[in-house]
């Protein structure tokens, strides 16, 4: 793989972005888009079980004729998935194996913690997680959605800790999801973000309009071509060293969000106004089930 990669925790390496199969292609085949997404740069595709389109990732990798190993794929638990008798967790990965049309992938994440939370069964759906890896269907495994308590309850009897949690990340949930992160950091799980773009394509008209546009701006001087406000977002993340997870339809934006990583450092002072005024506003749009009111 020739794109940047953070290391995980067990030492196996990530592309810093990835190209999700969820939101605008939820329920759809999303083949096309990720042929495209695949033809023009990315190596690393994120889908779920709830997503109801992994096909679609085998169909588009098949088209586009590149090795398994230059890929890198994630799948998530179906948040419906309950580990009652006469289920299988091993059983269920198989199905989106053969779906993809791969013998292993590369992580699977429980996508969300809610039904596990609420009957205490985390740690023991953790062990049956750590089964995948030892049996060689999941390379990595991890979270996503997780809090701070959840964590915990995970890590309290893991004997492989979770690689990545991925969480909706940007400034207007910062104010929630600092201490997520900073508990991930602290104890070396890579934070995956989606909904990254969420200040422009869903809170416009917040406190961070100008201000993304003042750093885009300056950037774009600093770069010697235009830098947009989704570029300023996904350095912010970047530069947390956090994984991007995101989409797009079009073939030009590939090239926008693929360049982010090229784009100067965004500056302390400037790092330290989006988080000022990004914690004004706390605006979730995922699993909001998963996190109570005013998280
Ligand atoms: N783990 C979870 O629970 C969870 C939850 C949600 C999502 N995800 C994953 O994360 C992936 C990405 O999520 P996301 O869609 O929230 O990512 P995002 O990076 O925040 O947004 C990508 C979307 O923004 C649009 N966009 C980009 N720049 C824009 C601009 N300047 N103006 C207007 N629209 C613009 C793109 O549409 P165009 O087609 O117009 O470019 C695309 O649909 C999903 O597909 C899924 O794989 C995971």
């Amino acid at each position: 793989m020739s794109t940047k990669t953070y290391t995980l925790s067990n030492g196996k390496h990530i592309p810093w972005i990835g190209f999700g199969t969820g939101t605008a292609f939820y329920g759809q085949d999303a083949s096309g888009p990720v042929k495209q997404a695949i033809a023009n740069g990315f190596t690393h595709l994120d889908g779920a079980q709830s997503y109801d389109n992994e096909e679609s990732i085998g169909a588009a990798i098949k088209a586009s004729g590149k090795q398994r190993l230059d890929l890198f794929i994630t799948t998530k638990l179906s948040p419906n998935f309950t580990l009652a008798p006469g289920e299988s967790l091993k059983a269920s990965l198989e199905g989106s194996l053969k779906k993809i049309g791969t013998d292993y992938v590369d992580l699977f994440l429980v996508h969300s913690p809610l039904a596990f939370r609420k009957d205490g069964t985390l740690p023991a759906l953790w062990v049956a997680m750590e089964g995948l890896v030892k049996d060689g269907l999941a390379r990595s495994i991890g979270v996503s959605n997780f809090k701070v308590e959840d964590l915990e309850a995970v890590l309290a009897e893991a004997s492989i800790p979770p690689a990545v949690n991925q969480i909706e990340l940007h400034p207007y949930v910062w104010r929630s999801a600092k201490s997520i992160y900073d508990l991930c950091k602290a104890k070396g799980i890579t934070v995956a973000s989606y909904n990254g773009l969420s200040p422009l394509t869903k809170g416009k008209g917040g406190p961070l309009d100008g201000i993304l546009e003042d750093i885009a701006g300056r950037l774009s001087k600093d770069y010697g071509k235009t830098v947009t406000t989704g570029q300023v977002l996904q350095k912010w993340l970047i530069q947390k060293e956090v994984i991007v997870i995101t989409t797009t339809s079009k073939a030009e934006r590939i090239h926008e969000y693929l360049d982010a990583i090229n784009v100067p450092d965004l500056t302390s002072d400037e790092i330290a106004k989006i988080e000022e005024n990004g914690v004004k506003v706390l605006k979730r749009v995922y699993m909001k089930n998963a996190f109570a009111e005013g998280e």
